[in-house]
């Protein structure tokens, strides 16, 4: 049996775990979709003036939202602890992760950097903000994403951060995600257009 565990960041976790780990891989999960559609009152945001941060939804829930939705491999980066968990990296990730979202387990393919694909996936705990949750925002148009995100910030710093530097994190990783990108360009255009440097 294993001595260890994964976690899957596919949020800010992907850029900014900030706790211990003995390994960290580019991974991915299937069947899910990342989505800016979670409000952030603690991290991004405030209560009065919510930012946008990721969540996954279901790729069987995205045709209703999008007709035209492809289901694709959601990318992001998987940290092995130990299984025991001495530095209660578990508990730290419940309260950072305490606006909404349910730590959940599923399949994880870890890249072997090589090309090769895994024979078989790892059980890893994600993350996932369910629309259940009371800072849930759902779909919005790209640009009204943008907007809301360009005007947001909250204790962890400015929304605009936390998109660029997830966006920066998938392609240094080459991995592809429109969602993320059409909102990192939206992002950038409208900051620039206010004359506020977008490169964050
Ligand atoms: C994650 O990164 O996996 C969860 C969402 C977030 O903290 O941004």
């Amino acid at each position: 049996m294993s001595d260890s565990l994964w976690i899957f960041g596919y949020g800010s976790l992907v850029w900014r775990p900030a706790f211990p780990h003995r390994a960290r891989r580019h991974a991915w999960i299937e069947g899910f979709a990342r989505r800016f559609w979670q409000g952030s009152t603690d991290h991004r945001g405030v209560p009065e003036r919510p930012g946008r941060v990721v969540t996954l939804l279901p790729d069987a829930a995205m045709a209703g939202h999008e007709p035209d939705f492809a289901p694709a491999p959601c990318w992001g980066t998987a940290y092995e602890v130990p299984i025991d968990d001495p530095d209660g990296v578990l508990a730290g990730l419940d309260h950072r992760e305490r606006g909404g979202y349910d730590r959940v387990e599923l399949d994880v393919f870890l890249h072997e950097g090589d090309g090769r694909l895994p024979r078989r996936p790892v059980r890893g705990l994600v993350y996932i903000a369910h629309p259940e949750n009371e800072n849930y925002l759902g779909p919005a148009p790209l640009d009204a994403i943008a907007a809301q995100v360009a005007g947001a910030v909250g204790p962890s710093g400015e929304n605009p951060q936390y998109v660029f530097e997830l966006a920066r994190s998938l392609r240094r990783m080459g991995a592809d995600d429109a969602h993320v990108f059409a909102l990192e360009a939206a992002l950038a255009a409208r900051l620039a257009a206010r004359g506020r440097s977008g490169s964050r």
